[in-house]
C-alpha cells in the first residue's frame, strides 16, 4: 500500500457531500478534501469552513470546474452534482488524470455511461459509483446467507425505497429543487431511489434482470409554479431475472409518513426480511419453523445517517491499485434496468434490459 494521502476535489457542496462524502473522506486517515467547487459559491464556502473547523484542514474554494481539473495536487474527485453533470464531469476528470467517485445514477443515458467506462479504461484511472446499499451491513449479511443457501433457491422478492421526497433533503430546499426537473435530473424517483434497488437486487441475487414491466407516474409532486413536476414521483415495477425469479420493485417520493427501505426475498426453504425491524434488520423465517434474527448495523435512511463506507472503499482501491467492485460497469447495469422500466412504462409493453 502506498503511504500517500489521497487528496480530493469535490464537485457539488450539496447534501450528499455534506452528510457523507466529505466527513467520510476526512475521517479516513488516508483521505483529505483539498478543494470544493459549487456554482453556488456560498455552499462551497460553508462546507469548506465546516471542514476546516471540524478537522483542522485547509480547504480551497475553487473558482471553477476547471480549477479542480487543473489542480495537480488533486488525485481523485467526487462528482456529487445534479445527474445531468455526472457524465461530463466524470469524463473531464478522468481525462485530467483523476480517479472518479461518481454518484448515482451514474449518467442520464446508457451511451454516456459507456463513455465513462471507456474513458476510465483508456486513462487507466479508477471509476466507482456511489451504490452504497450494497455496503449496508444488513445487506452484506443477507448476501452471505443467500450464498449459503439458507432460504434455498430464490423464487421471488419485493424491494422498496420510498420517502416523502427529495425537496426536504436537497440543498435546493423546496419545490424548485433540481430533483424535480427533467432537464437536470433526467429521471425522478427511479433515478433517486429505484436505481439503488436495481443495483441491490441484482447484486444480492447474483443474477441479472432480464425483463421489466412498469407503471411510472407523477401523482402528487408540484414544482414552484404549482404545476406537476416533469419527472415521476412513483414507480411500481415487475422484474424478471435470468434465474427465472420474478419480483417487484417500488420507488416513491410520496411515502409521506415514514420511509420504506425494506426488501423481502422468498426462497424454496423460507424467506428473509431486510430493514423492517430496526433492532434486527435481518430476519429469516424458514418453512420448517426455524427462525433467526441478526443485529447487524442498520439500513441507512435520510433521517438516520450512518457512514456509507463508499469513500473508504474508493480510497482503498486507489491505494491498493485494485478495480472498484462497484465499477462503472456495475453502475451501467443498474441504470439499464431503470431505462428498461421507463421504456416499459412509456410503451405499455414488457421491455428487455439492454446488456
Ligand atoms: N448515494 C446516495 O445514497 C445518494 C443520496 C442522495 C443523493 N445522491 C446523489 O448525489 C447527487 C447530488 O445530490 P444531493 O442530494 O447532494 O443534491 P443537492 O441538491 O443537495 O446538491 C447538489 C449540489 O450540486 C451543485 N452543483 C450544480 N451544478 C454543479 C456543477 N456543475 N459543479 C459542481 N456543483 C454543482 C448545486 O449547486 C448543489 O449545491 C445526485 O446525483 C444524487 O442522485 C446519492
Amino acid at each position: 500500500m502506498s503511504e500517500e494521502i489521497v487528496k480530493f476535489g469535490i464537485f457539488g457542496a450539496g447534501s450528499i457531500a455534506i452528510y457523507r462524502h466529505t466527513p467520510e473522506i476526512s475521517n479516513n486517515p488516508w483521505g483529505q478534501v483539498v478543494a470544493i467547487y459549487d456554482p453556488i459559491t456560498e455552499r462551497a464556502e460553508w462546507l469548506a469552513d465546516q471542514l476546516e473547523q471540524r478537522y483542522g484542514i485547509e480547504v480551497e474554494v475553487a473558482e471553477s470546474e476547471q480549477a479542480i481539473l487543473d489542480n495537480p495536487e488533486i488525485e481523485a474527485v467526487v462528482v456529487a452534482t445534479p445527474n445531468k453533470h455526472h457524465a461530463r464531469l466524470t469524463i473531464a476528470a478522468l481525462e485530467a488524470g483523476k480517479h472518479v467517485l461518481c454518484e448515482k445514477p451514474m449518467a442520464t443515458s446508457l451511451e454516456d455511461a459507456q463513455k465513462m467506462i471507456d474513458t476510465a479504461k483508456r486513462t487507466g484511472k479508477k471509476l466507482m459509483i456511489g451504490h452504497n446499499q450494497r455496503l449496508m451491513p444488513p445487506h452484506v449479511k443477507a448476501k452471505q446467507l443467500l450464498e449459503q443457501g439458507v432460504i434455498g433457491d430464490v423464487l421471488s422478492f419485493r424491494t422498496s425505497f420510498g420517502h416523502a421526497g427529495p425537496e426536504g433533503w436537497s440543498q435546493d430546499k423546496g419545490p424548485h429543487t433540481w430533483f424535480f426537473k427533467k432537464e437536470e435530473a433526467y429521471v425522478g424517483t427511479m433515478g433517486d431511489l429505484g436505481v439503488h434497488k436495481t443495483d441491490l437486487i441484482r447484486w444480492l441475487l447474483g443474477t441479472e434482470v432480464k425483463e421489466a414491466a412498469a407503471f411510472i407516474e407523477t401523482l402528487a409532486k408540484k414544482n414552484e409554479k404549482g404545476e406537476p413536476i416533469t419527472v415521476e414521483d412513483n414507480a411500481v415495477c415487475i422484474l424478471k431475472m435470468e434465474s427465472g425469479a420474478v419480483g417487484q420493485l417500488t420507488a416513491s417520493w410520496t411515502y409521506t409518513a415514514a420511509e420504506d427501505n425494506i426488501t423481502i426475498i422468498y426462497g424454496t426453504k423460507g424467506q428473509m426480511v431486510l430493514g423492517a425491524n430496526p433492532d434486527f434488520p435481518v430476519e429469516v423465517m424458514l418453512a420448517n419453523g426455524e427462525q433467526a434474527k441478526y443485529k447487524v448495523g442498520a439500513v441507512a435512511t435520510n433521517n438516520v445517517q450512518v457512514a456509507s463506507g463508499i469513500p473508504d472503499e474508493f480510497i482503498d482501491c486507489i491505494l491498493d491499485d485494485v478495480e472498484p467492485r462497484i465499477s462503472g460497469e456495475e453502475g451501467k447495469k443498474a441504470l439499464a434496468i431503470v431505462v428498461a422500466c421507463l421504456k416499459s412504462a412509456a410503451t405499455g409493453q414488457i421491455a428487455k434490459v439492454e446488456k
